[in-house]
């Protein structure tokens, strides 16, 4: 089984992949968050910096989401001058401004545009692609016709959020619309949602054995060292705060965005501890980057980390 790091918008960048991947490992892949290529045809200074392989680790996936297929193509073909071998599709951000715009999971609800889309990209793309997908945009009954349509392209790996774009991230995946993917189709199968724990991935490859690979979210963030063989130390955790701190000082500039998204970071990673609101709390409450500094150094070195054990049991994310 293969492991990947899910996209995740304003966490997951390239700072949080290559610490990531030097303080613990156990990613095969990491995907990008979404780059929304536009008609203008040039990359941001933070495009730039983001899709550079030097500040990134070995096994990116670049994830594009729009409705053009000039401008995915354009933005395909500078990804793949800068080395990479694959690029992803998203077709599952459920957000209203993404999805009003027919982009993302808005892209499901009109199969002739989606099609017209896929044709013309899968056609002229220098790079295979991958997709990441919703079971469908209002209702799962819009899966077949969206799989029959996947099943006419050299779909490089389908990545099946087993929710509707509606659900947005709200309750528990449909395992029978995945059921009905591993059934129905030849495609190489990534499935992805609420898989928290080392048994939850288990559970997934033995009653889906089509399945090559498991995506994880929000459960690799709350426990970023879950694909390790063991425990992080707590000399793990603090060279991981330690290098994102100083690396996001250089690439977010002032102290107060650092401070944001640390705190961020910390509030999703204290899943890593035995729970103790007042921990919590102190980050919570702390309104500079050295008092956030000093609550996440506590919290590292006076809270009990969670044996690795703790995730070697079902959650009841997937029931
Ligand atoms: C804050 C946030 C940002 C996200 N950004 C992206 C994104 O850029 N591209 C994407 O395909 N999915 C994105 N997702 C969805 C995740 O990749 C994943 O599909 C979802 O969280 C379900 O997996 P999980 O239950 O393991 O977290 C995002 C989710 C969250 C919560």
């Amino acid at each position: 089984m293969k492991y990947y790091f899910a996209p995740m918008e304003g966490l997951t960048d390239s700072v949080y992949r290559t610490v990531h991947a030097q303080a613990f490992g156990g990613v095969d892949r990491y995907y990008t968050p979404f780059f929304s290529p536009t008609e203008v045809h040039k990359l941001t200074p933070r495009e730039v910096r983001e899709l550079d392989p030097a500040n990134n680790p070995p096994g990116v996936i670049p994830q594009l989401l729009g409705k053009n297929a000039e401008d995915f193509l354009w933005m395909a073909g500078k990804i793949a001058e800068l080395g990479y071998t694959e690029v992803n599709l998203n077709l599952g951000c459920p957000s209203g401004t993404v999805t009003a715009k027919k982009k993302g999971a808005g892209m499901l609800a009109d199969t002739d545009a989606l099609d017209a889309f896929l044709e013309r990209v899968y056609a002229a793309c220098p790079i295979p692609i991958s997709i990441k997908t919703r079971i469908g945009y209002q209702s799962a009954d819009e899966l077949p016709e969206l799989l029959e349509i996947f099943n006419r392209y050299p779909v490089k790996e389908l990545t099946v959020h087993a929710r509707t774009g509606k659900e947005m991230y709200r309750g528990t995946p449909h395992l029978d619309a995945y059921e009905y993917v591993c059934q129905n189709t030849k495609i190489p199968l990534c499935y992805n949602g609420n898989v928290n724990t080392l048994a939850d991935a288990a559970y997934i490859a033995e009653r889906f054995p089509a399945t090559q690979a498991i995506m994880l979210g929000r459960g690799l963030l709350s426990y970023p060292a879950l694909l390790c063989n063991k425990a992080p130390k707590r000399s793990d955790l603090l060279a991981f705060h330690t290098e994102l701190r100083e690396r996001y000082l250089v690439t977010l500039g002032s102290e107060h965005a650092v401070h944001g998204r640390l705190k961020e970071i910390w509030l999703l990673a204290r899943g890593t501890f035995e729970e103790d609101k007042k921990y919590t709390r102190r980050i919570q409450q702390s309104k500079t980057l050295a008092e956030l500094d000093g609550a996440i150094t506590a919290m590292i070195c006076e809270l009990p980390i969670k044996p690795r054990e703790a995730f070697e049991k079902r959650s009841d994310s997937l029931f």
